[in-house]
């Protein structure tokens, strides 16, 4: 059994007095949802703002990304102790965004993937194909190549609880146009066979494997209610308290 994990990238939005008033919304309705593990990825500015409103909460607080290294002469990043230092329990990595637009090599995101690790929280290791990859048939090879350098080096049975793998389509994210639930299962099922095969069934069974690209109220539910999806990321749908209760609760175990 996996426990369903749902969480807002809020990427690039919201103050600091913006991050608090949706928080507060999420801490107060959320409350009494059982079954789904729940959290939120706010800009670096409101992380700990966020991380400290959200105590006594069972929301956890995320990062975006983080640096591979701890310290010293890395202008204007920040480590994975430091997200720790300010309350976050999970970093995200590999975001395609990060891929497309900030060079992060899958190489980059294992490296990334293992400091998260290191500092004691978990990591989100994002995966997915562009559209002309996935015309050209080479969805699951891109997936694949992704897979092997984002766990490169980890002892996935070992961390099993504390490692997601999120399954976002490129092609889906901030287009409106999602994965079918059945094209989204083919490829959760590919990752969690990749993760038998490179770790044990056991640990595959373990890794809880989000979908995202335009998740919303209206096709969380069917999304969610594939076999090898266990919760979603989700972006957009994220700023709206009101749309991301109503994925949340979607994801409920029936
Ligand atoms: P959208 O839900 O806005 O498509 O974004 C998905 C995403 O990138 C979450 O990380």
């Amino acid at each position: 059994m996996r426990t369903p994990f749902v969480v807002g990238n809020w990427k690039l939005n919201k103050t600091i007095a913006e991050s608090l008033a949706l928080v507060t919304e999420l801490k107060n309705q959320l409350g009494a949802v059982k079954g789904v593990a729940v959290g939120v990825a706010p800009v670096f500015t409101s992380l700990h703002s966020v991380a400290k409103r959200l105590e006594g909460s069972a929301i956890a607080t995320c990062g975006q990304n983080c640096h591979f290294e701890t310290t010293g002469a890395w202008t204007g990043e920040v480590s994975a102790p430091l997200l720790a230092d300010a309350g976050a329990t999970w970093v995200i990595v590999g975001h395609s965004e990060r891929r497309q637009f900030f060079g992060d090599t899958s190489e980059i995101v294992g490296k990334k993937a293992r400091a998260v690790l290191a500092a004691g929280l978990g990591a989100i290791v994002c995966v997915g194909e562009l559209l002309a990859e996935r015309d050209a048939g080479r969805t699951l090879a891109v997936v694949d190549d992704q897979l092997a350098g984002g766990l490169a080096g980890i002892d996935a049975a070992a961390a099993a609880s504390k490692i997601v793998i999120a399954y976002e389509p490129v092609w889906a994210i901030g287009t409106g146009r999602t994965a079918t639930p059945a094209q989204a299962q083919e490829v959760h099922a590919h990752i969690r066979k990749w993760l038998a095969d490179r770790f044990t069934p056991t640990t595959a069974d373990a890794i809880r494997i989000q979908y995202g690209g335009s998740v919303k109220p209206s096709n969380a539910e069917a999304l969610m209610s594939e076999k090898d999806i266990d919760g979603a990321l989700v972006g957009g749908a994220s700023l709206e308290a009101a749309d991301f209760i109503a994925i949340v609760k979607a994801a409920r175990p029936s």
